[in-house]
């Protein structure tokens, strides 16, 4: 039988981020405390070696999400309701989503947003193929960034969206409601927000699963700087920067950076920017939350709680809102 073939659509430029890529990393230089915008860790390679985290033994994120997915997915379904169009932010290989596409009754759509394109519509093809009776609407877009959905998905289903990964806790707290926010105006009135919240618990664990013995997720926080330097002529010594994940109990955030082993200049696209030994770049905040802590974000974007699935110890949680 001959599956419908997806049709990629791409945010229009001029609807997504009004600072261009290039210009946020050049201002994440110039400020102080350099940073970059975590973004721009996936490259080909960066997704690679993302995978390969998934994979490790000390990164229990992954694995454990997906555990209460296959324990739940019938009942999360079941809660999303027949005729959902499920709209996922940062799709990446859609493993997870598999297990409610097969649990849904009678979805109106599956609309995958990816900011890497050759990826997202390789996926799509291979789901249309697995499941003919989901349309699939593809969406190669910065879900940061304003956007709308394809035309075909428009009028279509009860709106939902999937978030997992804890994606949620690489934005700062501030950034995040915004996000949830953008996320119940998009679904509108009783539509819903599935998503995946990595929780609070001992900052060893957390260490261990952010700066792994292997050593891949030091490659994969190193190989932003090898993506500057072939999309934005950069000039990095890129084993001249040292891998750190500290855990600031504080904020509840493992913070991701990378320090200069001595005293360098790199150049950006024609800009200059001095290193002294030992200065960082940050590059990532992975933040924890409770169900509580998070609920009260949600609550405040106006979205309320309805069901929180986690695994026996606790480590992760999925979480379903409604908009009030
Ligand atoms: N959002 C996930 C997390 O914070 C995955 C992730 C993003 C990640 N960047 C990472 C994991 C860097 C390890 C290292 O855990």
């Amino acid at each position: 039988m001959n599956s419908p073939q997806p049709t990629m659509a791409f945010a229009p430029q001029g609807q997504q981020a009004t600072r261009g890529p290039l210009e946020e990393v050049l201002d994440g230089l110039r400020s102080p405390q350099k940073t970059l915008p975590c973004k721009l860790f996936y490259d080909e390679r960066g997704s690679q070696l993302f995978d390969e985290i998934c994979e490790l033994d000390e990164y229990y994120v992954t694995r454990t999400e997906l555990s209460i997915m296959e324990k739940h997915s019938n009942e999360m379904a079941a809660a999303l309701g027949p005729e959902t169009l499920l709209v996922e932010y940062g799709s990446g290989a859609s493993t997870k989503t598999r297990l409610l596409l097969e649990q849904l009754e009678n979805p109106a759509g599956y609309v995958p947003i990816d900011i890497s394109g050759d990826y997202l519509l390789e996926t799509s093809e291979q789901l249309s193929r697995d499941y003919p009776a989901v349309p699939v609407y593809p969406l190669a877009a910065d879900f940061t960034a304003q956007f709308d959905l394809p035309v075909a998905a428009q009028r279509r289903g009860n709106r939902a969206v999937y978030f997992p990964g804890s994606t949620i806790g690489n934005f700062e707290v501030s950034e995040a409601a915004q996000l949830l926010k953008n996320v119940a105006k998009l679904v509108g009135s009783s539509g819903k927000l599935l998503i995946g919240v990595d929780l609070e618990k001992k900052p060893e664990i957390l260490r261990n699963a952010y700066s792994d013995s292997k050593g891949i997720t030091a490659e994969f926080n190193r190989n932003i700087l090898s993506h500057i330097n072939v999309a934005y002529r950069g000039t990095f010594d890129v084993n001249s920067f040292d891998h750190q994940a500290v855990y600031n109990a504080d904020k509840a955030r493992i913070e991701m950076r990378l320090l200069s082993s001595r005293d360098q200049t790199v150049r950006v696209c024609e800009e200059i920017f001095t290193f002294a030994a030992g200065e960082s770049i940050l590059t990532e905040y992975s933040h924890k939350y409770t169900v509580e802590r998070f609920g009260a974000i949600a609550r405040d974007a106006g979205l309320s709680l309805r069901e929180v699935w986690t695994d026996p110890e606790n480590l992760f949680s999925v979480q379903l809102y409604e908009v009030a």
